[in-house]
């Protein structure tokens, strides 16, 4: 037997929201699919971010039917009750028990939707649901919508419209309330507590997986549940690779080692990176390079403020590299011109960061009408300047082949600028100095 492990009144009270920017329409929503890992064995579950954050139930097979406004209003459809499954894969909700905890109207078997369905939206125009995440599911429900669609033509009722709904929850999501708040900076704490533990850690001639193991250890200790995205700990060149998968290579004394990983806690996640040496000491290159860029990363953070927008962060970011770029001469020419021509873009292919939640590319938009949106107390995104040489980029120095360094903060908006919530991660040279292999 298990009992919610939130307080339900944080998803009735987003449904609430919700229900006033979609009233009168249906909000379809799913759990996501288990996948298999191998053989019979699956990947380790997590819900689909939507989902939880407008039912908080963590279980697969289950849809939300929402129609704010209409009785019954929240239908939920979920896995039966079973027995001889439960003792495999442990205790399950089931009907009875999603309407007795949930704070749902309705509940219903996951093999009675089909049936259900076409009832719930009767005399509805507008439905709310994501296509392509869930092919079977995309087809029944597309039937059931057609269904109901030439049942209304032939009463002249009208079309029925599918409108895609993550602009609007997108919007209520990008928002954090104080709660949600809450979450994002315990979780932003924990994560800078475990990056302590892997500077702790670092030592010539330790693996990537070790050290990744030792981040995983720190952040479940601390109440995560698990990573909020696929750790990156890499060394050397495998540093210049953005989304480095491998993390199985031997980190050697003279190297950099880069590590962008954060926990989960209550789904939602940290993400920082902190780039430092293997051996504990920087050589002259990597202190000279990693003090500009930690420079520019300190001045792009304290310009976060409400009012600001991060299309201006990243022309700030693209035009403080280039500078680097030119004065370690990776770059050569008018600075005006490597812009224009995206130049920077060989060593900084990315952007200055993204709206961070319960994904770690968070939900919500980037531009209001085709303009930059300004940033709103409550948002929360993080600031990663980095550069990355290749070791067989052409034409740059020598002594920067292999070197890749980002260094990522996690910043949220507050009325008056802006709160650090990763600031307890150390990132000044002398800092990390005494931090590694301690
Ligand atoms: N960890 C992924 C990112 O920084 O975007
Ligand atoms: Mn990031
Ligand atoms: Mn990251």
């Amino acid at each position: 037997m298990r009992t919610p492990q939130y307080d339900i009144s944080i998803f009735t009270g987003r449904r609430k929201e919700l229900g006033q920017k979609i009233k009168g329409s249906v909000y379809i929503i799913a759990a996501n699919p288990e996948y298999y890992r191998n053989n019979d064995v699956h990947h380790p579950y997590r819900q689909d971010s939507n989902m939880f954050y407008f039912t908080g139930f963590e279980e697969p097979n289950s849809i939300l039917v929402f129609r704010p406004g209409r009785t019954p209003e929240a239908i939920m459809f979920v896995q039966e009750k079973d027995v001889s499954q439960e003792t495999w894969t442990g205790f399950r909700y089931g009907p009875e028990g999603v309407k007795k905890n949930y704070a749902v109207d309705e509940a219903f078997k996951i093999s009675q939707f089909e049936q259900e369905l076409p009832k719930l939206l009767k005399d509805v125009d507008q439905v709310y649901y994501t296509m392509f995440i869930n092919r079977e599911l995309d087809a029944k429900v597309m039937k059931i919508v057609e269904q109901s669609a030439w049942a209304r033509s032939r009463t002249n009722k009208g079309n029925i419209s599918i409108v895609d709904p993550r602009v609007v929850t997108g919007e209520l999501r990008i928002r954090k309330s104080k709660y949600e708040a809450d979450m994002q900076r315990r979780a932003c704490e924990i994560s800078a507590e475990a990056h302590i533990e892997v500077m702790k850690a670092t030592k010539p001639g330790i693996n990537e997986r070790a050290l990744h193991g030792v981040f995983l250890r720190a952040i479940m200790e601390r109440g995560c549940a698990r990573e909020g995205y696929g750790t990156i700990v890499a060394t050397g060149n495998g540093a210049t690779t953005l989304h480095y998968v491998f993390n199985d290579q031997t980190c050697r004394a003279g190297e950099m080692l880069l590590v962008d990983a954060g926990g989960e806690f209550n789904y939602f996640g940290g993400d920082i990176t902190r780039t430092y040496p293997v051996s504990g000491k920087f050589n002259p290159t990597q202190k000279r390079v990693y003090q500009k860029i930690l420079d520019l990363q300190k001045k792009l953070v304290a310009a976060v403020r409400p009012g600001q927008t991060r299309d201006l962060l990243q022309k700030e970011a693209v035009s403080g590299l280039t500078d680097i770029m030119i004065d370690e001469k990776l770059l050569m020419g008018r600075k005006e011109e490597l812009i224009e021509k995206r130049e920077f873009a060989k060593f900084y292919p990315h952007g200055v960061g993204h709206w961070l939640g319960m994904d770690v590319h968070d939900a919500g938009l980037t531009d209001i009408n085709g303009e930059p949106r300004l940033l709103e107390p409550g948002f929360v995104l993080t600031i990663e300047p980095g550069l990355y040489v290749p070791h067989d980029a052409p034409g740059v120095p020598d002594d920067l082949r292999g070197l890749g360094i980002r260094i990522e903060d996690d910043i949220l908006v507050t009325e008056t600028g802006y709160e650090n919530l990763t600031v307890k991660c150390p990132k000044e040279i002398s800092e990390l100095e005494s931090l590694i292999g301690q």
